[in-house]
């Protein structure tokens, strides 16, 4: 993520935890999503399940981008098959107050706890996320998931200083819970903004761009590395980089050489096998990797998938496309076995 040589590249899945994994859908039968969330003992295993099983060189924090809103008691549900479902949506100034700051310390202690347990144990880092105000707002705004967030980009035109205030809101929430993850050890984090794909990179430029700034400026003193990605964001890549993070996330749509072309070595690149590439047999999934592997800058590349692991992958194949980027990058290829002593 820095940028520095690496003995190999590293490999980890969005969408890692969860629905691909049968440990998980044995849990999962116990509660809710979120309910899951707030039970440290249940989300640390949740989140150090797929290390366990595959072997990544990361575990994202077994969370969701709505969390915080759930922590402070906004009305949201994540329906199974659906999304994240808005009570009561925001669609005047006044609905702002119901919009109240998130404190981790107070308002979700767990958050915090399921981080220093998975630090605790596993080798490996544990990168911390947060949603990007674009995307929480639009399921704020539309009052649930929408192909095309078509409230939010009329909000956005009609009512600028609600959007600006709605941002500021949710820049908040996202510093605070970022902030109480890499407290609690988190060794990198993520901004999530999953659809902001939908917007003009004019718009973008505009009424997003300066509240990635100012969110990435505040996560510096951590100290940590930041990764921002926006799903079908190719159009938005030198605006994604501007915004200040160390690694842009690009989706299976840029080529990783093609990205590196528009923003120079300065800056890590996160991608970008297409999930779907993982539903095929193994010699198609294994092509495919070796395409992104041959297409990916020398240094400061991170192996990942376009977008979130879908939840009929195969697991086998997952754990295959880790092994496998090891092997082809190991820069000292592993010694064979030692001969048996005795
Ligand atoms: O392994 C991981 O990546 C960590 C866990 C994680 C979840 N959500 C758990 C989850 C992460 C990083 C997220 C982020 C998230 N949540 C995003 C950004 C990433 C992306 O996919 O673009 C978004 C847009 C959400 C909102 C959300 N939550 C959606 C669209 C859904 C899917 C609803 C469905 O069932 O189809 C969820 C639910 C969700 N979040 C699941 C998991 C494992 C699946 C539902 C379940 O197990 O009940």
């Amino acid at each position: 993520m820095r940028g520095q040589p690496v003995e190999r590249t590293p490999v980890w899945f969005m969408r890692q935890a969860g629905r691909s994994l049968p440990e998980y859908r044995a849990l999962r039968r116990a509660g809710g999503l979120l309910e899951l969330c707030h039970d440290p003992a249940v989300a640390a295993e949740v989140t150090m399940q797929p290390v366990r099983r595959h072997g990544v060189d990361a575990a994202i924090l077994f969370s969701d981008i709505v969390f915080p809103l759930h922590a402070i008691g906004f009305g949201v549900e994540i329906r199974p098959g659906v999304g994240p479902v808005i009570e009561e949506p925001i669609r005047e100034q006044a609905d702002l107050e119901r919009l109240r700051p998130f404190e981790p310390d107070a308002d979700a202690p767990e958050l915090a706890e399921t981080v220093r347990l998975v630090r605790d144990g596993l080798s490996v880092p544990v990168i911390g996320f947060a949603g990007a105000p674009f995307t929480v707002a639009s399921y704020l705004v539309e009052g649930g998931p929408s192909k095309v967030q078509a409230r939010t980009r009329a909000l956005m035109l009609t009512d600028p200083d609600l959007w600006t205030a709605l941002c500021k809101r949710l820049a908040d929430q996202a510093v605070a819970s970022l902030e109480a993850q890499v407290r609690a050890g988190a060794a990198a984090v993520q901004l999530f903004d999953s659809w902001a794909g939908s917007l003009s990179a004019a718009r973008y430029e505009a009424q997003v761009l300066p509240i990635m700034t100012s969110i990435i400026e505040r996560l510096r003193p951590l100290g940590v590395p930041v990764v921002s990605f926006a799903l079908g964001g190719g159009h938005l890549l030198e605006l994604l980089a501007a915004a200040g993070p160390d690694v842009v996330g690009c989706d299976w749509r840029t080529p990783l050489s093609a990205a590196s072309v528009r923003l120079g070595p300065g800056i890590a690149l996160q991608g970008n096998l297409d999930p779907a590439a993982c539903l095929a047999t193994w010699p198609i999934a294994e092509a495919a990797a070796d395409g992104v592997l041959e297409d990916a800058p020398a240094r400061g590349h991170v192996f990942n998938l376009g977008h979130g692991v879908f939840p009929e992958t195969d697991p086998g194949i997952l754990t295959a496309i880790v092994e496998h980027v090891h092997a082809r990058t190991s820069v000292d290829p592993p010694a064979p076995a030692p001969a048996r002593a005795g």
